[in-house]
């Protein structure tokens, strides 16, 4: 290949490699529809064969020797228009609303001396290049010019609609700007949202600001949830998002029309590209305001921060209690508080305030509460600012057990029955409730009817995408008389095992285990916290070696596993596992383990006290005899204590110590 072979060749590579581009059809060269050439014929570029984004715009603008990026839209038919501003521009920001400021005077970039550019050209810039207000502007911000300094000092008024509009002269002192001294010029970028129609600036009906209008948004795919109202509170600094709902105005009015996936994080909302389009639907946000969980696993834990005086703080355990947490966690639109500790959720960042807050617990927000300067000011050691947990807005109830039940949605204060719209609930629905409420997974479902309406919640098939994405789910309001049950398999609590003996009374499942006097008798008992009638429990005993198991009917929850003359063969570990058939389905659940051994120094004690009462074989027998009453006593004691719990009522939740052991007393088996 020779020399010019070769040179054409990478020429050609470059060409390819940046598509030659053009604005048409705009005011100047600097706006309009974008084109590319493609094998010599002007094509315009598209939605669909273009990468869509402020990047690639910046991009285009650069490579026209235009300014920075302004707007970016596509019309419908997908064709993308830019705008790029003509003569300024921001390089090496952070985002395409600050940086160093340049500008282009006869076909070429300079940059600007300090001194000679005040607020009113600032003001001017950051317009003409469609950005908020400026909040910032200081030399050497942004890297020392690179660009040679220009010598014209700027004059604006700050109404211009341009930079090079403005009256402008020579520089004073001129080639006398030091270096460090070009300006860097940062605009307010902040809110290209806001919530309106409220009494705080941290609720109401959501617009976004686009081409310098102010436009109700309507969300293009539908899927709104509680993650995107956080977004919009974060993004406005309001705090935890407490509440949102879908409004429908009266008639069609424009609207912002956007892609859910704006609502990923703060900054994708302000790189959010709408669409215009007309529309009824809108948007509204409660934000919590001045107050915020942060750091948690979702968004009703966390640690507590507060906003007083525009800034967050930490709060310190000392100055919290519960009726507080209650008042927080009903704030930010969760369930009532299940845990506040310190340090649960990483150490404060935020500075930790020295208010004491002193809530009755029915206030409807933290900084309503009377409130006090700590005692100990500036005494809160590290580790000890405010984690909570509120509990989920989810739950089952009508059923016995957490883990089942007809499933119910808190928003806006209520509890209701859910509903889904289009009725589209399958397997994987119904998986993601159970793992949404930690139940294991999914056993089964059933719809049913209620006697007449009630008010229920409506929510999309969308919000069964994951656990996250139900707790996140914003519901709708209306009636209908559908009911949905589901049974997951965390249904049963987990079985108690206790072991007792002739000689120790009663023990129960240890990890370190249970130690047994050989030749004792014992009994081992499985007992579970009632919640359904009925069922078997069954006890498996393993060795190294082996694994044997025994089952037994539960009466009155429990069951009781005889064994007599503890041997060696009787060490090893057994567990109790409690099967129930309810709902048309096998259900079990196993105990902790208790790890038994059985030592000799029972056979040594009743010699050695046989030896020194009596030699003879008589004494020795009477001893066996007191051991074996004893064993007695010690079942009669337990069946007594089983008659009394069982009076104690079957809404009685807690443990139940031991159990009725009756219909399994003449049952005397060994493993
Ligand atoms: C513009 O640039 C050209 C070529 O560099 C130069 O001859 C001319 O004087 C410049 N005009 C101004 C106004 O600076
Ligand atoms: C219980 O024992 C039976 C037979 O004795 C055996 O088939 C079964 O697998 C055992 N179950 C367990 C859980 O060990
Ligand atoms: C439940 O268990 C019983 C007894 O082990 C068995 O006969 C029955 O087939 C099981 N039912 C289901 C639905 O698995």
């Amino acid at each position: 290949m020779d020399q010019t072979a070769l040179m054409l060749l990478l020429c050609l590579c470059s060409s390819a490699l940046s598509d030659e581009l053009r604005l048409v059809a705009g005011r100047s060269r600097c706006v309009g529809r974008l084109e590319k050439k493609d094998l010599g014929d002007w094509k315009p570029v598209t939605y669909w064969n273009w990468n869509y984004n402020f990047t690639s715009a910046a991009g285009a603008c650069r490579q026209l020797h235009c300014g920075s990026v302004v707007s970016l839209q596509k019309d419908k038919d997908g064709n993308v228009e830019i705008v790029c501003s003509d003569s300024v521009r921001l390089v090496q920001g952070t985002n395409r609303c600050s940086g160093r400021l340049e500008v282009k005077t006869n076909q070429s970039w300079s940059s600007v001396c300090e001194k000679d550019f005040d607020l009113q050209d600032a003001e001017v810039v950051c317009r003409e290049i469609g950005c908020g207000p400026p909040s910032v502007h200081q030399g050497a911000l942004y890297g020392e010019a690179e660009a040679p300094v220009g010598s014209r000092e700027f004059q604006c008024e700050g109404s211009e609609s341009a930079l090079l509009k403005c009256s402008s002269r020579k520089s004073s002192g001129r080639n006398s700007c030091s270096p460090g001294q070009a300006v860097g010029l940062t605009c307010s970028d902040k809110d290209n949202i806001r919530l309106v129609g409220e009494a705080s600036r941290c609720a109401g009906r959501l617009e976004m600001l686009h081409q310098e209008e102010w436009r109700p948004v309507d969300v293009r795919d539908g899927y709104w949830d509680m993650n995107s109202a956080a977004a919009v509170c974060a993004g406005l600094d309001c705090g935890s998002a407490v509440s949102a709902r879908n409004s429908k105005a009266a008639s069609e009015r424009p609207v912002w029309w956007i892609w859910s996936d704006c609502f990923q994080s703060r900054s994708s909302l302000k790189k959010c590209l709408p669409h215009g389009r007309h529309s009824d639907q809108s948007h509204e946000i409660i934000c919590s305001d001045s107050v915020r969980l942060v750091q948690g696993t979702n968004r009703c834990s966390g640690r507590l921060e507060v906003k007083t005086d525009q800034s967050w703080s930490s709060v310190c355990e000392k100055d919290f209690d519960l009726q507080d947490a209650e008042v927080v966690c009903r704030e930010i639109g969760c369930g009532p508080p299940s845990v506040h500790q310190g340090a649960l959720y990483g150490e404060a960042e935020a500075p930790v305030g020295s208010r004491e807050f002193q809530c009755e617990g029915s206030e409807s927000a933290l900084l309503k509460c009377s409130s006090r300067k700590s005692s100990g000011r500036n005494s809160c050691s590290p580790g000890q600012a405010v984690g909570l947990t509120c509990s989920d807005n989810i739950r089952f109830l009508g059923e016995a057990s957490r883990c089942a039940g007809r499933l119910e949605m808190l928003h806006q204060e209520e509890w209701r029955p859910v509903d889904v719209y289009s009725s589209y609930w399958d397997t994987n629905s119904v998986a993601a409730v159970c793992a949404g409420l930690d139940c294991g997974s999914a056993v089964s479902l059933r719809n049913s009817k209620a006697a007449s309406e009630r008010p229920v919640w409506w929510i999309s098939s969308e919000c069964f995408w994951s656990g996250s994405a139900l707790k996140n789910c914003l519901p709708d309001d209306e009636n209908n008389d559908q009911r949905h049950e589901i049974i997951c398999s965390g249904l049963l609590v987990e079985p108690l095992i206790f072991l007792s003996s002739s000689t120790d009374g009663v023990s129960t499942g240890r990890k370190q285990g249970s130690e047994l006097l050989i030749g004792s008798n014992f009994s081992i008992m499985c007992s579970i916290r009632p919640q359904y009638e009925g069922g078997s429990f069954q006890l498996i005993f393993s060795t190294s070696n082996y694994t044997q198991n025994q089952t037994l009917p539960a009466v009155d929850h429990s069951a009781l596993f005889l064994f007599s003359a503890a041997g060696h063969a009787h060490q090893g570990t057994y567990r109790c596992v409690y099967h129930v058939y309810v709902f048309s389905y096998n259900f079990s659940s196993i105990s902790q383990p208790l790890n038994l051994t059985v030592s000799g120094k029972l056979m040594e004690s009743i010699r050695k006290s046989s030896a020194s009462v009596s030699a003879s074989p008589t004494a020795l027998i009477i001893r066996l005899v007191v051991v074996l009453l004893g064993l007695l006593g010690s079942v009669l004691v337990l069946y007594f204590k089983a008659r009394r719990n069982q009076k104690s009522g079957p809404e009685n939740n807690h443990h139940d110590e031991g159990s009725r052991a009756e219909g399994s007393l003449e049952e005397e088996t060994a493993v």
